[in-house]
């Protein structure tokens, strides 16, 4: 993105003006807020230079960072619910210093222009230098001014995912009407898609074809504090609540990963002594979504 100066505004160069005046989307992102001050060690900001709209040389230099720690450390990949904070900092030039000026926060997402609005929050911009507002307005500049630009946000819920952010930093100053200094590298970072977890198979299996007719309908009988087989096993079995029939297949998972597939096939379906009887054979539905289920749990890490 090159900014040029136009008239008394500002132009960007390089990006066509596609989206017209009237698109006010709000990104929902939230709204800005009080930055609290930063404590312990803080990691460097990463630098994003300095330049003017109008093409003469500054020494005005603006640094940002992402933090999930309070500064001290910076990422550049965050997750999809992860809570950070976006910060930027403005280094001014010297003979700006205590001068009044704006600040402007431009955040481009893929096709998408936005900008940081003085108590508004983002707002999608249209590119046209005329309608780019300022995220605080008649500020009083010190050597180096913090400017936050989202505190606390969880991106992801907040309907930004799967995506690269650009955000660059500007600011005006009445001691150089007409100029604009901004940074013109972007502070970039990406929110990572949500991570959908997909269940297991065998869990799908169990829920499907075990836990009722297998677990609770035979061998629960016996297998459960109490019962029979609680006298010389530790293979026992809750009742099928919610949590319950996670807990029974945790138990059998931990069984089977522990070297006892073999037995766990074997026991129920006549192929070694088992004192609770032989309960189903090979051709049987349930001896075929057995030997399913276990194979599907040693098949899975
Ligand atoms: C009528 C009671 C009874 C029923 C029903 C029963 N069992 Fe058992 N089971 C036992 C007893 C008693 C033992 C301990 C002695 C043995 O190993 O045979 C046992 C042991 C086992 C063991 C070895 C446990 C270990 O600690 O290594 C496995 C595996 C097993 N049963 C599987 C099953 C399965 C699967 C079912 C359901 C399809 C089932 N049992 C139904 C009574 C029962």
């Amino acid at each position: 993105m090159t900014m040029k100066t136009c008239g008394r505004g500002k132009q960007i160069k390089g990006v066509s003006p596609v989206w017209s005046g009237s698109l006010v989307t709000r990104l929902a992102i939230a709204a800005l807020a009080v930055m609290t001050p930063f404590v312990g060690a803080q990691a460097q900001l990463t630098e994003l230079g300095g330049t003017t709209a109008s093409g003469a040389t500054t020494t005005a230099q603006f640094s940002g960072g992402v933090t999930a720690d309070n500064g001290a450390t910076h990422k550049s990949v965050i997750a999809f619910d992860e809570e950070v904070d976006v910060v930027t900092q403005i280094r001014v030039e010297e003979s700006h210093i205590n001068t009044v000026g704006n600040l402007y926060v431009v955040v481009v997402s893929g096709p998408i222009f936005f900008m940081g609005v003085e108590n508004q929050g983002f707002v999608v911009w249209d590119q046209n230098p005329a309608n780019l507002q300022p995220m605080r307005s008649a500020v009083t500049f010190s050597a180096a001014v913090d400017l936050p630009i989202v505190e606390n946000i969880v991106f992801g819920p907040a309907g930004v995912s799967d995506t690269t952010l650009q955000i660059f930093v500007a600011y005006d100053t009445t001691a150089a009407a007409g100029e604009l200094y901004y940074s013109p590298a972007p502070l970039t970072f990406t929110v990572e898609a949500e991570q959908t977890q997909t269940q297991a198979q065998s869990l799908t299996t169990y829920q499907q074809s075990i836990s009722g007719p297998i677990i609770q309908g035979i061998c629960r009988t016996c297998h459960v504090q109490g019962g029979q087989a609680s006298l010389t096993s530790n293979l026992l079995y809750v009742a099928a609540t919610e949590s319950g029939i996670l807990t029974n297949y945790n138990t059998l998972v931990d069984y089977i990963k522990s070297g006892n597939s073999a037995t766990l096939l074997a026991k129920p379906t006549g192929g070694t002594a088992h004192d609770g009887g032989v309960w189903f054979t090979q051709g049987s539905s349930n001896f075929t979504n057995w030997s399913t289920f276990i194979n599907q749990v040693l098949g899975e890490n």
